[in-house]
């Protein structure tokens, strides 16, 4: 596996639409694997292929430590209700959080790496973390959606809890 170089805000790559992908070659399960291993050795909770400099429909998210890790091929959400506003931040936008309203909970349907199809229906922070994921695949920060960006002082008591 390998660590791959996160881009920040700023870099174009990040602004683009990425391309759906059509076929899982092993260049995808590699990029899979890498991905999961930057957004670890990042303390990120989720990594999409632009951050990467990867165009393509892709994206990796791990909320727990001993939680279960989504490799999302293709992801989109089928579903969502609810509404809830809380803190997010991205590996993109470093030492930043911001506000941001997202869904409570969401269904999202991807195929994973051995081509199948399957749902996954998420609250809370999960469900904002796959919101959060399939927005960079458009081309969109959670800083372009942000009610408000935290300052130094809430970063540091939100940093203590
Ligand atoms: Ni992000």
């Amino acid at each position: 596996m390998a660590y791959l170089k996160i881009l920040t805000e700023g870099d174009e790559t990040l602004r683009k639409t990425c391309r759906k992908i059509d076929n899982i070659t092993p260049r995808i399960l590699t990029l899979l694997d890498d991905m999961t291993e930057t957004m670890h050795r990042a303390n990120g909770v989720g990594l999409a292929g632009p951050q990467v400099g990867v165009l393509r429909r892709i994206a990796v998210v791990q909320t727990e430590p001993d939680g279960p890790l989504y490799e999302l091929i293709n992801p989109k959400i089928v579903s969502s209700s609810g509404s809830v506003s809380d803190y997010e931040g991205c590996l993109s936008i470093p030492g930043k959080y911001g506000i941001v309203d997202r869904p409570e909970k969401v269904t999202v349907e991807a195929t994973d790496r051995a081509g199948v199809t399957f749902r996954v229906t998420a609250e809370g922070f999960l469900a904002r973390a796959f919101c959060h994921e399939i927005d960079h695949l458009d081309g969109v920060l959670y800083s372009d959606k942000a009610e408000k960006m935290l300052t130094k002082e809430e970063i540091k008591e939100l940093e203590q809890d």
